[in-house]
């Protein structure tokens, strides 16, 4: 891979998902990880991260200066291209000129990095100490007002390195550069293509399975769907998915995995009808954290009540399940440290929470990707766009939607004013601007209206359109008035016992996505 260096900035995911977009897989690394750990990853080049600190700060993050003798191409950003410039040889100081954000960069047009670009370039910026003189060899191709040495390279060493941040939006042409160290710097090629991502994932889960048997539970989710249509083209049908249909499901969606899921994938399918014991369960609860753990316990009674169905005849045959198949992603498992290998069940969130004593193996084919890469897998397996392009939807699923207790009635609600809108915004054409749009039955509220002749005294229905990139942030996005009319319209004509829509216009933070 090519490994990307984290300083301990925000940026090294980032840095790392801009390298995939070039085609090329690449993994992040710690900055302090033993030089073997380098060596073991066997990486075809180096990307050393921005971070916060001056590199000549006593507690200053520094890399084992031997990782420049791997002759490996390396590529520094900001305190990365600092790093890298005093371990080669040349001067980094504090000169006082720091720039923060949109700064104007002057090109020399030499060298290769910035090949066909204009003379000024607007670059993203965020540094104190400056580049003063470049190592012996390097080439400097670019200077701003406060970073004299703003970009540098030795085509020779294969390396290059540059002050500002090209992983970020605020540099137009940061990716053309990244692709530039790449391609033509670093002498690497494009393989990380879809097909040849599910490949290479398809013959790890052979190797990790063998002849076993794998469980997985579907969520209605991308990921739990991509990982298992993977393991199913792996394994065939020694994969058996489990579909928990609690009954807090929205419109359509348990058919969906039924009819467009097993039609793609053409893989075994137990679906447990839970929805009148989640109900029991959940009468005459209003807490959202109690409503949240009722949900997760019923859910793994569900599972493990399949999982022994499930075996049934097999198990008589003395097989076992052995494998539990998880659509764990890469920020993830990059969040939680990066442990790697088999472990027993930790991350819960994609299956709703199974318990620490079932003693599976986890089979997590999607570890190395970002949700992006997913979809183009997803893609590549023929999985329909009603799968891959769907937007999130909570585990605990309408239960959190509908603030109050949860009923039949009210979830029936609850149902069509969803679909309402989601017809909506699908036919608006704003699917790919909203990261998500919760529709949120305010079940304990009432409020006055007139419809028809008479007096009303119904409930709200809130809409709550965001945009986002990974859901850790969140802005409301804005919907056209007029599309917010239609849905506003036919929520109050078509949902008996609604008749008041309002828009939730609060950013995250403060509010959740969600309202519980
Ligand atoms: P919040 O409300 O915390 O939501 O801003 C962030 C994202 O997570 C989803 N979400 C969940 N997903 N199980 C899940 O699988 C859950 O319990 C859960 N709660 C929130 C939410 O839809 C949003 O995308």
């Amino acid at each position: 891979p090519v490994l990307v260096i984290d300083f301990g900035a925000q940026y090294a995911q980032l840095i790392a998902r801009r390298v995939r977009e070039a085609r090329i897989y690449s993994e992040v690394i710690a900055h302090d990880a033993p030089l073997d750990e380098f060596k073991k990853r066997d990486p075809v080049a180096l990307i050393l991260s921005g971070g916060p600190a001056s590199v000549y700060a006593d507690d200053a993050p520094a890399l084992d200066p031997r990782v420049f003798d791997l002759d490996v191409p390396v590529f520094g950003i900001c305190y990365g291209f600092q790093a890298m410039a005093a371990e080669l040889g040349g001067k980094v100081a504090n000169t006082g000129g720091r720039e923060f954000g949109r700064t104007t960069m002057s090109l020399t047009g030499e060298g290769l990095l910035h090949e066909g670009l204009t003379e000024t370039q607007p670059v993203w910026m965020s540094h104190n100490d400056a580049v003063q003189t470049a190592p012996e060899g390097f080439v400097v191709t670019g200077s701003t007002p406060g970073a004299p040495v703003a970009a540098f390279e030795c085509v020779e060493r294969r390396m290059a390195g540059v002050q500002y941040h090209p992983e970020v939006m605020h540099t137009p042409h940061g990716q053309q550069v990244l692709t530039r160290f790449l391609y033509e710097i670093a002498g690497l090629e494009a393989t990380w293509t879809p097909a040849n991502i599910a490949d290479t994932l398809i013959d790890a889960v052979s190797d990790q399975i063998g002849d076993g048997l794998a469980i997985c539970g579907l969520s209605g989710g991308v990921d739990s769907a991509v990982a298992a249509a993977l393991v199913q083209r792996a394994i065939g049908d020694r994969l058996t998915c489990v579909f928990v249909d609690h009954g807090l499901l929205r419109a359509g969606e348990r058919e969906e995995v039924q009819h467009d899921f097993v039609g793609a994938t053409g893989a075994r399918l137990v679906t447990v009808d839970a929805e009148d014991t989640f109900l029991r369960e959940l009468a005459g609860v209003s807490d959202p954290e109690t409503k949240r753990k009722i949900i997760g316990r019923e859910f793994i009674r569900s599972f493990e009540g399949a999982v022994s169905d499930v075996l049934g005849d097999r198990e008589s045959e003395g097989d076992k399940v052995e494998f539990l198949v998880q659509g764990t992603l890469y920020p993830d498992v990059v969040e939680s440290g990066g442990g790697s290998g088999t472990a027993n069940i930790k991350s819960h969130h994609n299956v709703g929470g199974l318990p620490e004593d079932l003693e599976f193996s986890l089979v997590e084919p999607l570890r190395l990707l970002f949700k992006d890469e997913v979809r183009a897998v997803g893609r590549e397996l023929g999985l329909p766009e009603e799968i891959v392009a769907r937007q999130p939807f909570p585990g605990p699923g309408l239960a959190i939607r509908i603030v109050g207790e949860v009923t039949a009635d009210r979830l029936e609600m609850l149902r069509k004013a969803d679909l309402i809108a989601r017809e909506e915004l699908t036919s608006a054409g704003l699917d790919a601007q909203i990261w998500q749009c919760p529709v949120v039955l305010l079940a304990d509220v009432r409020s006055v209206g007139v419809q028809g002749d008479g007096r009303t005294y119904g409930h709200p229905i809130v809409l709550r359109p965001v945009s986002s990139e990974d859901a850790m942030t969140a802005d409301w996005t804005r919907v056209p008035y007029e599309v917010l009319e239609v849905i506003s319209t036919r929520i109050t004509n078509e949902v008996p016992d609604v008749n008041r829509v309002v828009l939730d216009v609060t950013s995250k933070p403060p509010g959740t996505i969600e309202w519980e």
